[in-house]
């Protein structure tokens, strides 16, 4: 029988999910802008987005347009055959890119991880460095994926324990620290830096001023790549399309995935000029990679959120959360630091209060808002850029009232 009551759906979860996430007690349904609504009519505002990814909010009807006119054409072609959006798409990602020559269309941001670390790889190979001479380094506290090259790319211990042997030849380094990756190159056996901008499951950490630059500088001298993940920082969540615009750098490889398709599944890995000829027939490939539906919503995704008003509507609704975050602090002093960039914003919890947030997370739910952590101190804002001043300031009102709860237990 079918039922609509959410402890009779959430135990189905429970039975038959392999048990790798812990939702929250809630089943959602439908939403609409920066709000969602769940199976009980419940409503809630949303600042997570679905982990980045609804960038638009819910029920934009211009991918709804986008997808429903190619759903009534083609679903799916593979890459055996051409179709018109992935074309179109590839030419607007080098376009918008204003470094990339080409594009892989795949899946997931895991899957343009993948790809770009097996792009570095094949390119140091075509260069003849030898295969212990290919080393990726990547940076404590960084998330770049769960596969198993990816998990492996990402520095965190808790994300690859017990699924050892993994691939070889990543180093971690401390994020930000110059003086640690120039001393690192000395090995000579670097073939490339993989970062993102923002660090976001890392507990939302920006790059430091003049750090991605100065990576830049130790890549092009010591003949290494400098890769970009910019699957959750990317497509104006940090107030302009690519983070990396804000650090003055050109990267050789770039990831994206999450608001790429705004909650259709898409990724891409933009490969610059040094690497765009080097992977050719037969070095890659994906059965869905460029689907015709994902990258018919993922053209007006790009469009609308390289748009200038959208981009405005960033830095405006970013000042307004952050002045709200720093008004309940002054008021319930929970927070030791609040940081981020654009609509991409952490709030360290003071020490009295590290490893909480996730209670924090279920006090949200309970009084209508989503919301993330990222790690167990941080609290992660990351809500659709379409918010509006009002979704905001009901967001700030139930988040204000679930700290309460939360200081007063
Ligand atoms: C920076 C970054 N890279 C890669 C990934 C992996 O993306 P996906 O979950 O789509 O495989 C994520 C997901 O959170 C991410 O935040």
């Amino acid at each position: 029988m079918t039922t609509h009551d959410t402890s009779s759906l959430t135990s189905l979860g429970k039975q038959y999910w392999l048990p790798v996430y812990k939702p929250r007690e809630l089943v959602l349904d439908h939403g609409k802008g920066a709000r969602v609504w769940d199976t009980e009519g419940r409503d809630y505002v949303d600042l997570g987005a679905g982990i980045a990814v609804n960038a638009l909010g819910h029920g934009d009807p211009d991918l709804l347009a986008a997808l429903t006119a190619q759903a009534q054409k083609l679903w799916h072609a593979s890459n055996v055959f051409y179709t018109e959006p992935p074309l179109r798409l590839a030419e607007e990602l080098v376009s918008a890119s204003g470094f990339a020559e080409r594009v892989f269309l795949c899946n997931s941001g895991a899957e343009a991880n993948e790809a770009a670390i097996k792009l570095v790889r094949k390119w140091a190979a075509a260069q003849g460095r030898a295969a212990d001479k290919r080393v990726i380094v990547t940076f404590k506290g960084s998330f770049h994926g769960r596969t198993l090259a990816t998990v492996t790319a990402t520095a965190q211990p808790k994300y690859q324990a017990g699924y050892e042997p993994l691939p070889e030849g990543f180093r971690y380094l401390d994020f930000n620290d110059a003086a640690a990756l120039e001393a690192a190159f000395a090995a000579g056996d670097i073939a490339a830096v993989m970062l993102e901008p923002v660090q976001g499951e890392g507990g939302v950490l920006p790059a430091a001023p003049g750090f991605l630059q100065r990576v830049r500088e130790l890549c092009d001298a010591h003949g290494a790549l400098l890769v970009l993940d910019e699957i959750q920082c990317g497509m104006g969540r940090t107030g302009t399309l690519f983070a990396h615009a804000q650090d003055g750098v050109k990267p050789d490889i770039v990831t994206l995935a999450k608001a790429l398709g705004c909650g259709f599944p898409i990724g891409a890995m933009l490969a610059g000029p040094k690497v765009a000829e080097v992977m050719q027939y037969g070095a890659h490939g994906t059965t869905f990679g460029g689907n015709p539906m994902a990258a018919a919503v993922a053209r007006v995704a790009l469009r609308k959120l390289g748009s200038s008003g959208l981009l405005a509507n960033v830095a405006v609704q970013a000042q307004a959360l952050r002045d709200g975050l720093a008004a309940i602090n002054t008021e319930l002093h929970l927070f030791d630091d609040v940081r981020g960039r654009g609509l991409m914003i952490g709030a360290e919890l003071a020490p009295a209060y590290k490893g909480r947030a996730g209670e924090i997370l279920d006090r949200a739910a309970a009084r209508g808002l989503l919301l993330l952590q990222a790690g167990p101190d941080v609290l992660r804002f990351v809500p659709p850029l379409t918010i509006t001043a009002e979704e905001l300031a009901e967001g700030l009102k139930r988040l204000r009232a679930a700290l309460a709860d939360f200081a007063a237990a």
